[in-house]
């Protein structure tokens, strides 16, 4: 995580460059299957079984027409060896950049679950600016923060200071790697966070996660939904 630079000026970049173009192909990506399955369903995607990416890599894609729009939603998929959710940074970056390469996307959304802090009232601006979403943050009634990424679910002591120091309102594990490779190949994109546990709460993270990822990704899943109609038919200077 590095301090937060000029936010204004990122903005303009933005808005100068892209935005009367409207959106009409959208990627996500998604770490975990549970957090992706109910989104497939959804908009109706099918998985693509003959995959454009690498044979033998684990990364799955579902791909469809929602309303106007194209959707891809890609997932890292079960890791070879252990069959565990590929979660976090390494996994993300890779799967980012080529679902860029392959589906050439107007806009990224990173959506999943993230640990919360107990305070979250903050308007904060990341080292990486998220694409700017005034209309949609405010129709949709939706808290704006900064991102805080790691790999791992619990939270060292170096990593607190860290983290308080910048004013991160929420911790996932792979928003700066999408964040990263976005900015690379200078694709706007947004984070859809929804919180499963409170570090700096009285419960094992571990287990507030597993007791809350069920509920949360409904939650989650209906405000992904909501994005998504909110997307459709706008161009960027609209959302
Ligand atoms: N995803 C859900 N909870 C998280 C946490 N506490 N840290 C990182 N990623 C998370």
């Amino acid at each position: 995580m590095a301090p937060p630079h000029d936010e204004k000026a990122e903005i303009q970049v933005n808005e100068d460059s892209i935005s009367q173009r409207s959106i009409s192909n959208v990627l996500f990506i998604i770490a975990m299957q549970t957090e992706a399955s109910p989104l497939v369903n959804k908009f109706q995607l099918t998985e693509d079984l003959d995959s454009v990416f690498p044979k033998g890599v684990p990364w799955v894609r579902y791909h469809g027409k929602y309303k106007d729009l194209s959707i891809n939603i890609v997932c890292p998929g079960k890791d070879n060896t252990l069959g565990v959710d590929g979660v976090g940074t390494v996994s993300a970056s890779l799967l980012t950049y080529a679902s860029v390469q392959a589906f050439q996307p107007d806009i990224i959304i990173n959506a999943g679950t993230a640990g919360g802090f107990k305070v979250f009232d903050l308007y904060g601006v990341g080292s990486r600016q998220a694409f700017y979403t005034p209309n949609l943050a405010k129709e949709l009634s939706l808290k704006v923060g900064k991102l805080s990424t790691g790999d791992s679910l619990d939270m060292s002591t170096v990593d607190e200071t860290a983290i308080h120091a910048n004013d991160a309102t929420v911790k996932d594990m792979e928003g700066a790697a999408v964040a990263y490779v976005a900015d690379l190949l200078k694709v706007p994109v947004i984070f859809l966070k929804a919180v499963t546990d409170i570090i700096d709460g009285d419960k094992p993270t571990a287990e507030e996660f597993l007791q809350n990822l069920a509920a949360v990704t409904l939650a989650l899943d209906q405000t992904v939904t909501q994005v998504v109609d909110f997307i459709n038919g706008k161009s960027f200077s609209e959302i």
